[in-house]
C-alpha cells in the first residue's frame, strides 16, 4: 500500500548488496529502472515492462521473497536482489 510522503523524501535500500538512496514514493520496479538495473531470470536479462502487475517481467527478490517489483513500494532498509535464483 502506498502512503504519501513528504516531497523529496528518500529511503535507503540495498540493491544486490549495494546501498542506495531512492525516492520514498517509488515502486521497486521504478527504482530498478532509475538505477538502470537489469533483472536476471532463467539466464535471461529482463526489465520491468507494463508497470501494472500484468507481465511479471519485474519479478525480483524483496526481503527474501519473490515479488512483482512494480507492485511493491520501496521501504527503509529493504533488500532487493535482481540476480534471478535466490541465493538464500
Ligand atoms: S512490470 Fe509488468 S508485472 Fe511488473
Amino acid at each position: 500500500m502506498w502512503k504519501p510522503t513528504q516531497a523529496g523524501a528518500t529511503v535507503s535500500v540495498h540493491i544486490d548488496g549495494a546501498p542506495c538512496r531512492v525516492p520514498a514514493d517509488s515502486s521497486v520496479a521504478s527504482v530498478l529502472l532509475q538505477q538502470r538495473k537489469v533483472i536476471w531470470r532463467e539466464g535471461r536479462a529482463r526489465t520491468p515492462l507494463c508497470l501494472m502487475g500484468v507481465c511479471y517481467e519485474c519479478l525480483v527478490w524483496i526481503d527474501g521473497k519473490q515479488q512483482q517489483g512494480c507492485q511493491v513500494p520501496v521501504a527503509e532498509g529493504m533488500e532487493i536482489e535482481t540476480g534471478g535464483e535466490h541465493a538464500g
